[in-house]
């Protein structure tokens, strides 16, 4: 059957001050996490008919809002949310940012596993937290926990950062994960913020598990966004869900003092469209994702370059193991980006111990992937 969604169709993002295509027009970005694909008609649709009102004034958030949300949830991730446990939030990353200050205090520790998303260090930085970094154990180009380590970084934290699915190899953790994750957060008395803004480009079915959904914990606190999904991450909407009343309205009054629990003007109709109305475009993108990656990896294999993509099952960065050529990604992004002008992320963006990786953002149009290829094929032969 014919698709619905045309991701091969090419969209001039440099008209848009986009951070990732402003670059000279020569050059492709597989930088920043976000789709280069068009967004869905139903989504455009809503923001025309919002714009038609010429009356661009403060907004509340209506109930269609969260019950939008609590559909998705219910009908895609078989987790049931209720309206009074959700707070707006303008990004992931403000929650984050907040939610840190409202639950802890200067130098004390929050936990991350790592590698991962690089700001929430940021986070925890900014405001006088200790980073407490649990990494991976790393074999065999696969990643997975080691619990001895993460029970020793949580004895000595009051909050863990749970990127659920992963930034940036696309780990999907199962339940047995999760649930240890919860009683060992339990155990210590942590709190939990789970990011799960990655969850619905989950191109392999392999099926994110919910936080929610696990063993029950008054300590957490869940993250959610269309932000990645349908690439409406400028239009600044998102999601904090917490059941536990004393916790929701505290975290819901910092989000007021650190204005960022309002809407703007485009941060409703477009969301409640893509909940209500988007099923395909989810089923589509992630089937193109699948593709460029599949791509990817064969054209890898049968050209013989010795590129290690670490393999996770979700979202559109491919983190990619580079050991075989160069132990220094801010040499080897650097001279691929002069020498074939091209960019990704150097892994030392995440930390300096990644210098042996690089990330790529896959969610392009297909011609881009196949230029990257090539590309890659005559840098690494020189
Ligand atoms: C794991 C993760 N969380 C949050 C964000 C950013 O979300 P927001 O724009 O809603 O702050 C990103 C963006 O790359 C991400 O990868």
């Amino acid at each position: 059957m014919a698709n619905k969604y045309n991701f091969d169709k090419e969209i001039d993002r440099r008209q848009t001050h986009s951070y990732k295509w402003n670059i000279p027009n020569n050059y492709i970005s597989l930088s920043i996490a976000d789709t280069d694909f068009m967004v869905a008609d139903e989504i455009q649709k809503a923001i025309i008919e919002r714009a038609k009102n010429p009356t661009y004034g403060y907004t509340f958030v209506p109930d269609e809002y969260y019950e939008a949300y609590i559909n998705w949830w219910k009908r895609h991730h078989n987790v049931t949310f209720k309206k009074e446990w959700f707070c707006f939030s303008t990004s992931i990353v403000a929650s984050i940012d907040s939610i840190i200050k409202r639950l802890s205090n200067p130098n004390d520790g929050v936990c991350v596993l790592s590698p991962n998303y690089n700001v929430f260090y940021d986070c925890i930085k900014n405001n006088n937290r200790k980073i407490i970094e649990v990494p991976f154990d790393y074999k065999d180009y696969q990643y997975s926990i080691n619990w001895e380590l993460l029970e020793k970084g949580l004895i000595q934290s009051k909050i863990f950062i749970h990127c659920n699915p992963h930034n940036p190899f696309g780990k999907i953790y199962s339940e047995e994960e999760n649930n240890l994750i919860i009683e060992l957060c339990k155990k210590y008395d942590v709190y939990i913020l789970s990011d799960e803004i990655h969850c619905d480009l989950d191109y392999n079915e392999n099926r994110y598990v919910p936080m929610a959904r696990c063993n029950h914990y008054d300590k957490l606190i869940t993250l959610l966004s269309p932000g990645k999904v349908f690439n409406l991450a400028g239009l600044h909407s998102s999601v904090v869900v917490i059941e536990d009343k004393d916790i929701r309205e505290l975290i819901e009054k910092g989000l007021g003092e650190d204005d960022v629990g309002e809407p703007s003007y485009f941060s409703i109709e477009p969301v409640v469209a893509a909940y209500n109305e988007c099923e395909e475009y989810v089923k589509e993108e992630n089937e193109y994702i699948k593709e460029n990656k599949a791509f990817l990896k064969e054209f890898f294999d049968k050209n013989g370059l010795n590129l290690k993509i670490i393999d996770g099952s979700c979202t559109y960065l491919l983190w990619i193991d580079i050991s075989n050529y160069s132990r220094d990604s801010e040499d080897f992004a650097k001279r691929f980006k002069e020498e074939e002008n091209i960019i990704v992320i150097d892994g030392k963006h995440y930390h300096e111990f990644y210098s042996s990786f690089i990330r790529i953002n896959i969610a392009t149009q297909k011609k881009n992937i196949i230029h990257l290829c090539e590309s890659l094929k005559k840098f690494l032969s020189k």
